[in-house]
């Protein structure tokens, strides 16, 4: 019976097993991971459109290749994410239709404007680098085929961390206005890749999530983590550190201030300055490639008959 096969369940995760598609689950075990999962997948796949944005207007060649190539790994991570989301029994189409919908979520900062050069440089160094912070602790989610995934995200994220801090290194050794156009991408963009980790703990009530090991840290844990490990990097960019980030020599950690939570929620909500703008191109491009997945539809099918035959 279900108590029964739930506490056979739990003994399996306190174990470290790996829980696989077709081992028994309780059902909420399953909706938390295609929830999380499937807004995982969102999220590398809206946070493509940041970065096109700059394909056009990248400033060299090798600075063109190195963005064309993250922005196709990112399109990998979310196809190799769906997948590992269908073996819990929902359809990648399902999971669209509740992105296009509204009904899914995928990560606040992709509602923010790329609005410079610098700001590239800075999505690869501050929003892959919490990813990276949030992603290496799922390669030990409890979820087989989700772990499995993570760790070579992980390596390509970590790439994609490197690629954008090299970019920012070389800003800040060039012009005062391209050290300017650095500093106030870091200023922007630094308190809504905090948010990337969702809200704070104090909201929440202990978490389901961490009993079974789908989450190993709480938001906060990994946010401090972030920041411990990121101000020594801004520092060593030479960038002015913002007001209220204060080193404590008491804990060991860097202290910040309370992040904006209302704009964190109104931003889930969708009221984001890109929130419509990022769901229309979503929407656009399905309906503009529906023609291709009908003749790709026709052209296996063809191909079926031609083999019977
Ligand atoms: N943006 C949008 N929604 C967020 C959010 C954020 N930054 N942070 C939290 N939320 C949502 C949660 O999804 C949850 O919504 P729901 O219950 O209505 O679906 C609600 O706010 C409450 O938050 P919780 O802390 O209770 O939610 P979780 O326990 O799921 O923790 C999380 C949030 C840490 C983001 C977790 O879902 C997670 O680890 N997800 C996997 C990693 C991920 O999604 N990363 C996306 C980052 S970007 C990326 O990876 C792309 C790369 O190219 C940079």
């Amino acid at each position: 019976d279900d108590a029964e096969n739930e506490a056979q369940f739990q003994a399996r995760i306190d174990a470290e097993e790996f829980i696989e598609p077709k081992d028994w689950m309780p059902e909420g075990y399953r909706k938390t991971l295609v929830r999380q999962m499937s807004q995982h997948a969102h999220s590398e796949i809206v946070g493509m459109l940041p970065e096109g944005n700059w394909v056009t207007r990248a400033p060299t060649l090798k600075r063109k290749m190195i963005l064309v190539a993250k922005i196709q790994d990112e399109a990998g991570h979310g196809l190799y994410i769906y997948s590992g989301a269908e073996t819990l029994g929902t359809s990648r189409e399902q999971m669209v239709d509740d992105l296009h919908s509204g009904k899914a979520k995928y990560s606040t900062i992709f509602n923010y404007p790329t609005m410079t050069w610098a700001d590239v440089g800075a999505v690869g160094w501050l929003v892959d680098g919490a990813a990276i912070t949030n992603q290496i602790p799922l390669c030990r989610c409890s979820y087989g085929p989700y772990a499995r995934a993570m760790i070579r995200v992980c390596k390509e994220e970590s790439f994609h961390q490197r690629q954008g801090y090299e970019s920012l290194l070389a800003m800040v050794k060039g012009t005062d206005a391209q050290k300017k156009m650095v500093q106030d991408a870091f200023d922007r963009l630094f308190w809504p890749s905090l948010m990337m980790f969702g809200p704070p703990d104090s909201d929440q009530p202990p978490s389901q999530n961490m009993k079974w090991k789908i989450k190993r840290f709480t938001n906060d844990e990994l946010r401090q983590r972030f920041v411990d490990a990121t101000i020594p990097q801004a520092e060593f960019l030479g960038l002015k550190i913002p007001e209220g980030v204060v080193w404590n020599e008491d804990t060991n950690h860097y202290d910040f201030p309370e992040l904006d939570w209302d704009e964190f929620w109104a931003v889930v909500k969708g009221d984001g300055v890109c929130n419509d703008d990022r769901l229309n191109s979503r929407r656009k491009a399905i309906d503009e490639g529906a023609w291709v997945r009908e003749a790709a539809e026709a052209y296996a099918e063809k191909q079926k008959i031609q083999q019977a035959a």
